[in-house]
């Protein structure tokens, strides 16, 4: 195991995501656990993140009381990176002071040494990296070396070998540094000696035996498919563990897209032959969103209908069962874990509320359901590969995502104005499927139309019309807390926007949302 200690450095995430690209395992926890939180995870290196301290502010985080004694007594390898790398300096006698020049952004370094940090590089050798600090280190504490030094003479680079200490100035982990990720390779296999055995596979086999331990040999389990991503790769990883013990269920709340109840149920039924049962529940949502304009008060209408059905599945089961269900599986995702406890200092937010509204955190007490989070050690990216393992087909894992109070967010005020959901799901189908038709699908965050609540005159066949107004949102985005829009080619617009126009009655006119996230956000609502 590769531990990360997190300082709070934005990119943090990122090491633990680049050594698993190794095939590494990798967990990343807060730099100021406590010593027993990482003696119990038995590490074979440890890596100190970078983070937006200054290693003589007040409040900078360390990691705990006797870490050194415990990390040299086992012969555990430690990098720092950035601040990771001054902390080590300070902790261990050298000096690091506010630097004269600080370093911002992609710069050259210098090799001073050769044979340790950067393997075959010779003295002299220079390459890019991706720098940001403002504290320097001026001393080095006794025993260490310095590997490599920027253009200006700062410090790049350190080890002591004998100590099994290193140190980066600067951050791997990101693209801007196109050598980073081999430095990370050297250091792991070649210095610290570890081996790449980290598959997904074996990932998928543990995963499914701790299911079967956990939920035993009697015990039934339900769980809520969105027809997103996680819940179904979570649902399929349980079924293949207790089979006809998992018990699904899908509602369609009236607020889904063009067909995709049926797209969805295709798929779990023929491909994925998981047992589910599809409530209709369009009436129950709809007439509780009659007349609603906020949009606040839709998602939590939403919410709060959701958790009904669910409680009425739950009791259905156990009247067929004659057994409560025990279990409730859960598509929680390795990053809702880490910031559920960021470092302290790190200004990452804690709120997740726009989750917590439409997974089943909120289920009812008295339904006592105890959680099985199958993926809650994985990455996007990792459960798509796990996803592909248990042969969920591939354009199912790259579908967009999808918000759970659905359409809801994308008719903006009342939802159940005139036909406006109809209107949405044809003009937001024209709109996907021309993508898709353009090849420009999986380069694409995410896609949808969005129904606004005004009209505006055309003319359309030599007759004024007074008709409605939809707006076509397109975006890229790593994680969706940030984004940008995307650049279409003026011809794909014109051409979907007549498409729009001829064949969607009741809409006159089309316009694009041109905001990145911030200061909008992804969705209109
Ligand atoms: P925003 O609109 O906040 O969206 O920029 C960021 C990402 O989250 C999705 N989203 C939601 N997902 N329930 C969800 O499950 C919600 O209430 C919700 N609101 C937004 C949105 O589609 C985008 O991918």
């Amino acid at each position: 195991l590769v531990l990360i200690l997190d300082f709070g450095s934005q990119y943090t995430h990122l090491i633990t995501r680049r050594i698993r690209k190794l095939s590494i395992f990798s967990l990343c926890i807060s730099g100021t656990s406590p010593l027993k939180s990482i003696t119990e995870l038995n590490p074979r290196v440890i890596i100190l993140s970078g983070g937006p301290h200054s290693v003589h502010s007040t409040d900078a985080p360390s990691f705990p009381d006797g870490f050194i004694e415990y990390v040299e007594k086992n012969g555990i390898f430690v990098l720092g990176i950035c601040y990771g790398l001054q902390l080590i300096v300070q902790k261990l006698g050298g000096e690091v002071k506010v630097g004269d020049k600080q370093e911002y952004g992609r710069m050259e370094i210098i090799v001073e040494s050769d044979g340790g940090l950067f393997g075959s590089k010779k003295v002299g050798d220079k390459q890019c990296v991706w720098m940001s600090h403002g504290d320097e280190v001026v001393n080095l504490p006794s025993g260490f070396s310095v590997v490599a030094r920027s253009q200006q003479g700062a410090v790049a680079a350190i080890e002591n070998s004998l100590r099994k200490f290193y140190g980066l100035q600067y951050h791997p982990e990101v693209t801007h540094s196109p050598e980073g990720m081999e430095t990370l390779r050297h250091f792991l296999f070649n210095i610290c000696g570890i081996s790449a055995d980290w598959k997904m596979e074996d990932v998928m086999e543990e995963e499914i035996k701790v299911i079967k331990t956990v939920v035993g040999a009697k015990d039934h389990v339900i769980c809520a498919l969105s027809g997103g991503v996680d819940s179904t790769v979570a649902a399929t990883l349980v079924h293949k563990a207790i089979r006809d013990r998992l018990h699904c269920i899908f509602v369609d709340n009236g607020l889904l897209r063009f067909k995709e109840r049926e797209r969805v149920m295709e798929t779990f039924e023929s491909d994925l032959h998981l047992p589910v049962t599809c409530v209709d529940a369009t009436e129950q949502f709809l007439s509780k969103l009659k007349g609603v304009v906020d949009p606040e008060t839709k998602r939590k209408i939403i919410g709060k209908e959701f958790i009904c059905i669910f409680d009425e599945f739950a009791q259905e089961l156990e009247h067929k069962l004659g057994t409560k269900p025990a279990f409730l599986v859960q598509g929680t995702l390795y990053p809702d874990v880490i910031e559920s406890c960021p470092p302290p200092g790190s200004g990452r937010s804690h709120s997740h509320t726009i989750k917590s509204h439409h997974n089943v955190g909120g289920l009812p007490k008295d339904m006592k359901l105890r959680l099985i989070e199958p993926l809650k050690l994985l990455f996007k990216d990792e459960v798509r590969e796990l996803g592909k393992i248990l042969n969920v087909p591939e354009a199912f894992l790259k579908r967009h995502p999808f918000p759970g109070p659905g359409l809801a967010v994308r008719v903006l005020g009342d939802v159940t104005q005139g036909n406006a959901l109809d209107i949405l799901r044809q003009v937001d189908e024209i709109f996907i499927q021309s993508i898709k038709d353009a090849g420009l699908y999986d380069s694409i965050w995410q896609a949808f139309a969005v129904f606004l609540p005004i009209r505006s005159v055309g003319v359309q066949g030599d007759q004024r019309t007074h008709s409605h107004v939809v707006a076509l949102r397109a975006v890229t985005s790593q994680d969706g807390m940030t984004a940008d829009w995307y650049y279409f080619e003026h011809k794909f617009l014109d051409d979907v926007a007549r498409k729009i126009c001829n064949s969607v009655r009741g809409v006159n006119r089309v316009v694009q949302d041109i905001t990145s996230k911030p200061p909008s956000t992804i969705e209109w609502e």
